[in-house]
């Protein structure tokens, strides 16, 4: 077995080189964290999950125009992706009041937000990815104004069509994160949709119980964290062959 080079390890994925020169292997880990990584365990199947769900809605958003940087699923735990520059900024799109906003604003979780609400982090985990403002983004030359413009515009473009493709089988998009990247192709620059989208970085509810479809089972500690991955895959109509019994492939890393 070749060992391939790895580029960057991070507490869900890791990121080998890949086949061709712009290209990288993201492999998706069943390692769970929380709290910035104070909290960490293992889901058995949440790679396997997270990388065919990531591979159905960046499919459907390239689908749609939005440039990201999915190729093409590999196996059960990778998939081919384009090579970017990431920007240093976590996104977090909120449609519904949940998580740190509630406890930072004192709103009470569940409460419908007056429309659409864009927060910026600085990703460090050495200072727990604080959030910034455009302000920040822009003075510290994080992204340009243009950047920032492209990404905003993308993010609202993503929460609208995620929105209703979640609508569609009965979850609620209450908010999510998104990553995003400069992408050189010869001489042309463009931004484009990095990362992943999962319940890992989404909070997704079920609209007829409000039960949690997503990390808070983790982070909140209220069990059946696999089952709710499980049952968004599977009203995605992607659980991976074999259903659920596939997902107990080795979780070694090359
Ligand atoms: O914790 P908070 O309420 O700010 O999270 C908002 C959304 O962003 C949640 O869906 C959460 O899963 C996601 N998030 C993330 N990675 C982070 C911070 C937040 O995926 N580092």
């Amino acid at each position: 077995m070749t060992r391939r080079r790895r580029v960057y390890e991070g507490k869900a994925k890791v990121l080998f080189e890949g086949p061709e020169p712009g290209t990288l292997v993201q492999y998706f880990k069943d390692d769970a964290t929380a709290f910035n990584g104070e909290k960490k365990s293992t889901v058995t199947g949440k790679g396997v999950l997270n990388n065919r769900i990531s591979e159905h809605l960046m499919s459907r958003l390239g689908e749609i125009g939005i440039q990201n940087h999915f190729i093409r699923r590999l196996n059960m735990r990778e998939q081919l992706i384009k090579e970017v520059e990431i920007i240093p900024v976590e996104v977090i799109i909120r449609n519904i009041a949940a998580g740190s906003i509630c406890s930072r604003l004192g709103i009470t979780e569940g409460t419908a937000l007056p429309r659409a609400i864009i927060e910026y982090c600085f990703k460090s985990d050495d200072l727990n990815d604080p959030l910034v403002s455009e302000e920040h983004i822009t003075a510290f030359g994080w992204a340009t104004p243009q950047e920032l413009d492209e990404i905003m515009n993308l993010s609202l473009r993503v929460n609208d069509f995620l929105s209703g493709l979640f609508t569609g089988i009965g979850i609620r998009l209450v908010d999510f994160k998104l990553e995003f990247g400069r992408y050189y192709d010869g001489d042309e620059v463009q931004i484009i949709l990095a990362d992943e989208i999962s319940p890992d970085n989404c909070r997704l509810w079920d609209m007829a119980t409000n039960e949690k479809l997503d990390k808070d089972r983790f982070r909140r500690d209220l069990g059946g964290v696999e089952d709710a991955y499980q049952e968004v895959a599977r009203r995605l109509g992607i659980l991976p062959e074999g259903g659920p019994g596939d997902l107990k492939g080795p979780s070694s890393i090359q």
